[in-house]
């Protein structure tokens, strides 16, 4: 069973055929919002929207282990995330999409874990490669077979927010090779790992990071935000393609 979590912009799947909600509870607490059942491209998934249905939930607030506990028990086998992002690299403007090869975690106080020696043993995954490399290329044929121009790698700096970075911070996420920035990426992915889950991440870039392209003094987010329905358009397309593989 494949998933899709939704990020910013993409709160609901359009062309969703909706079957079933579904309430799950899990040990670790309710996920974002119930599970959203349904067909897209004649093959079923489940949809849920990382920040709940009206947006209401911070990133630092979202009960990752929550969400992909209850992806878990449904038997989700793969999760397809979508995750917009500032753009750090020059050539990663608005309107980019970007499949990032590897995380950089800079959040801090969120659960990071199923195995944090209460629910679970002490465990220490390998997390070499954060992401699914099958799940990567999919998404990259997938955009390819839409004709939507992806950049196939990207390092993901995750910040804490939910306030926009410092320019001087992202001069520091530069150095450290993040090429974008966002503030859901962990541990979303390191919990899929967790519980043996494939997991890959594409990145709608909404914006210059602060300090970059013209965001040398003030990013104005509702303008980000209303610039991204553009590109969500496109990564919706993706999306109906990924489905099919
Ligand atoms: N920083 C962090 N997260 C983001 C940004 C950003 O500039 N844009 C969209 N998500």
């Amino acid at each position: 069973m494949l998933a899709i979590i939704g990020g910013t912009g993409l709160t609901q799947l359009d062309n969703l055929n909706i079957t079933r909600r579904l309430i799950v509870r899990t040990p670790y607490g309710e996920p974002s919002q119930p599970l959203i059942f349904g067909e897209i491209s004649g093959r079923e998934v489940i949809f849920l929207a990382r920040h709940g249905n009206g947006h209401t939930i911070p990133p630092h607030e979202v009960n990752y282990r929550a969400n992909i506990a209850a992806l878990h028990l449904q038997g989700v086998t793969e999760i397809a995330a979508i995750a917009t992002v500032g753009g750090i690299h020059p050539d990663l403007s608005a309107g980019k999409i970007v499949i990032p090869h590897q995380i950089i975690d800079y959040t801090y106080g969120r659960k990071t874990t199923f195995h944090d020696g209460i629910s679970n043993p002490v465990k220490h995954i390998d997390f070499t490669e954060p992401y699914c490399q099958t799940l990567r290329e999919k998404w990259k044929r997938a955009a390819i077979a839409v004709g939507e121009e992806v950049v196939d790698h990207g390092v993901y700096a995750a910040t804490q927010g939910p306030r926009l970075e410092t320019a001087a911070e992202i001069n520091r996420l530069e150095r450290d090779g993040a090429t974008v920035v966002g503030m859901t990426g962990m541990p979303e992915a390191a919990l899929a790992r967790e519980l043996g889950i494939s997991y890959a991440t594409i990145c709608p870039v909404a914006n210059y990071a602060a300090g970059r392209g013209d965001n040398l003094h003030e990013i104005k987010y509702e303008e980000v935000i209303s610039n991204l329905n553009l590109t969500m358009v496109r990564v919706r397309n993706i999306i109906a393609q990924l489905v099919k593989q």
